[in-house]
This record gives C-alpha cells, sequence and structure tokens, in this order.
C-alpha cells in the first residue's frame, strides 16, 4: 500500500476541503435511524438511533466488531431492507417513504453494490454480467452502446481480454473485479461496498482497492465501504465505527 499522502485520495480530502465541497448538499442524510427484527417471536434491536451524513464523492469507511450491525445499516441504505425508524434521504430522495418497485428504480439508477460474495449470474459472460446492468439502468442506450460501455468498463478493472468468459472461467479475483466494473459501469452518485476485498489475497485486494478509489474518483462517486483493515480505513476521507448497533465518527483514532 502506498502512504496515505501518495494516495489519489489525498487529493480527494483537498478537494473536500474546498469551499464548494463543504457548502454542498448532503449525498446521505440519515436520521435515528432504528432496525429491529423480530427472532422467535421476541424483537431484536440491530441499529439504534444511527445518524450519518455524507457529502457528494466523499469516500468513508465502516468498521467495528462482527455482529455489530454494519452490513444492516448498508442494506438500509441499499434499500433492501426498511427501516423501523427514522429516515433515510439520498441526494432529494426520502427513501424510507418509497414502495418497494420505486425503490428499485432508484437503486438502479442511483446506487452501486459490492458485496462480499460477487452474486454474478453464472450463465452470462463477463461482459453481459456488465451490461445487464447498465440496460437496466440506461433503458435509453442501444445495444451497440451498451456493449461498448460495458467493454470499457471491464477494461478499466484490467479484464479487457476476459469479456467473453464466464464467472466459472475467472478467479476470485477476477469476478471481484467484474462485480466492481457492474456496480461502476452506470456511473452512480453512491457505492456501498460491504467488505469489497474479504475473498482476495493482500495483493490482489490493494489492485481492487486502487482501481474502485480511482473509478470513483474519475466519476465523482461517493463511496461507504466496510471494512476490518484498518490501513484501508486510514485512506478514507473519513472512519466511523459500529459498536453495538450505534454508529460514531472516529476518524484518525487507532482501531
Ligand atoms: N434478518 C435478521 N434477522 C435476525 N437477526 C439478524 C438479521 N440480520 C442481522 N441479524 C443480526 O444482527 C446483528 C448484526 O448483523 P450484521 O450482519 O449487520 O453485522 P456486521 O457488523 O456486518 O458483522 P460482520 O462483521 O460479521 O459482517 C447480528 O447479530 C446478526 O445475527
Ligand atoms: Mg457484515
Amino acid at each position: 500500500m502506498q502512504a496515505s499522502n501518495q494516495s489519489p485520495l489525498s487529493q480527494d480530502r483537498v478537494r473536500d476541503t474546498s469551499p464548494e465541497q463543504s457548502t454542498a448538499s448532503p449525498l446521505i442524510r440519515a436520521n435515528g435511524v432504528g432496525y429491529t427484527v423480530e427472532v422467535a417471536g421476541k424483537p431484536l434491536t440491530i441499529l439504534r438511533g444511527v445518524d450519518f451524513s455524507l457529502k457528494p464523492a466523499e469516500v468513508v469507511a465502516i468498521v467495528g466488531p462482527s455482529g455489530s450491525g454494519k452490513t444492516s445499516l448498508l442494506m438500509l441504505l441499499a434499500g433492501l431492507e426498511r427501516a423501523s425508524a427514522g429516515r433515510i434521504e439520498i441526494g432529494e430522495t426520502d427513501i424510507t417513504g418509497l414502495n418497494e418497485d420505486a425503490m428499485a428504480v432508484f437503486r438502479r439508477q442511483t446506487l452501486g453494490i459490492v458485496f462480499q460474495s460477487f452474486h454474478l449470474i453464472p450463465s452470462l459472460s463477463a461482459l453481459d454480467n456488465v451490461g445487464l446492468a447498465l440496460e437496466i439502468a440506461r433503458p435509453d442506450l442501444s445495444l451497440a452502446e451498451v456493449r461498448k460501455e460495458a467493454a470499457e468498463a471491464l477494461d478499466a478493472v484490467g479484464l479487457g481480454k476476459r469479456l467473453d468468459h464466464h464467472p466459472s472461467a475467472l478467479s476470485g479475483g477476477e469476478q471481484q473485479r467484474v462485480g466492481l466494473a457492474r456496480a461502476l459501469v452506470t456511473k452512480p452518485r453512491l457505492l456501498l461496498a460491504d467488505e469489497p476485498t474479504g475473498n482476495l489475497d493482500q495483493k490482489t485486494g490493494a489492485i481492487v482497492v486502487e482501481l474502485m478509489f480511482n473509478l470513483a474518483r474519475q466519476n465523482g462517486t461517493a463511496i461507504v465501504m466496510i471494512t476490518h483493515d484498518p490501513h484501508l480505513a486510514e485512506r478514507t476521507d473519513r472512519t466511523f465505527t459500529m459498536e453495538q448497533g450505534q454508529l460514531t465518527e472516529t476518524t484518525g483514532q487507532k482501531h
């Protein structure tokens, strides 16, 4: 890993402190977010009173012990689960007020999601896995445009020579990179990443992270990334720690 003062992200920090950025209205505004599920007939509180905001193009990490509620928060931000209390706004949209169909449309147009397991479609080539995401998000594009942009996204993650490979004919790190190309091909305003390098060896993980940060920076995409890697967390603009369902900002503190 590069020292943080040489990383591309340090440029992001400089940009973030410009007057223009600091007055920009938040991309995410989450207030008093609670998440309670029922297990064997009893309520189990997973998130309690989470407040969180993120500026456009900001890159933040969420760290914290296993079982503390990190993935649950990401699921709520992605609209894949519903908050039991509070309000989550992304851009101009109050996602806690959207029905499922509207949420699906919003998600496809606004979000990129990278989970630890890649969820690629096994019967489709790398090109078609990425192309499908773009086709759904941008029905206005022609098939030729979709294929061109999908190929460019795969080229950007170093897979220009693997377009026709199905997931089973790709290594784990290559599949992870297809997942990244798929998340970023739509140029989303927000990328939600849950331990994006969790399955990868250190070197491949570092490559995937560089790609993610660089592509996001080019597109002005904000990132919320869950990680267990303190070095990776240090390279982001801000760090938050989740503990027993409560989120606090811990930028600059040792974890
Ligand atoms: N749908 C659900 N029903 C019941 N319990 C759940 C549900 N989803 C999550 N939990 C519980 O909520 C807690 C938080 O889970 P979550 O997946 O958010 O943790 P995490 O911080 O992402 O942990 P890890 O670092 O291990 O991935 C865990 O104790 C988990 O068992
Ligand atoms: Mg998790």
